[in-house]
């Protein structure tokens, strides 16, 4: 199986939760590393650049305000198969239908406030890594 990166966003409610250290937790303990992170306060541009594929969407001005409502932690993970095992990790978009024991289940209140963001597949991951990370050889993976 191929080791992949994949970019992870603790979101500014789980912030404010006090929840960073058991969201890395779940992380390490499902052989993913944090091979680097930083917090921000996203600007509404960097928000709205990272989420810009949703900007026709219905729900783009709420998830851009509740993005730059508060600190977020920005973290890219290596492993096998991360870009998957960091979607099942995290659980369906609206925490209502996530699974059991998965981060939106435990700790999302909402579907726009629903704790974490990840890439959903090799090509996001190389955009929203590079987007965040530029300095970070994403083409060595
Ligand atoms: P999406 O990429 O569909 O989900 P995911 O984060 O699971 O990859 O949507 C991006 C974010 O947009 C989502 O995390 C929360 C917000 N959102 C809403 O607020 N309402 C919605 O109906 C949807 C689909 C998403």
């Amino acid at each position: 199986m191929a080791i992949e990166r994949t970019l992870s966003i603790i979101k500014p409610d789980a912030v404010a939760k006090n929840v960073i250290g058991q969201i890395y937790t779940r992380f390490e303990n499902a052989g993913l590393k944090i091979v680097a992170s930083r917090m921000a306060q996203l600007s509404r541009a960097e928000a709205e650049g990272f989420y810009a594929v949703h900007r026709e969407r219905p729900f783009f001005k709420d998830l851009v305000d509740f993005m730059v409502s508060g600190p977020v932690m920005i973290q890219v993970l290596e492993g096998e198969n991360a870009i998957a095992k960091n979607r099942e990790l995290m659980g369906a978009t609206d925490p209502k239908k996530a699974d059991k024991g998965t981060i939106r289940a435990d700790f999302a209140d909402s579907i726009d406030a629903n704790a974490v963001h990840g890439s959903d597949g090799a090509d996001t991951a190389k955009v929203e890594i590079a987007y965040f990370f530029p300095a970070l050889n994403v083409y060595s993976r």
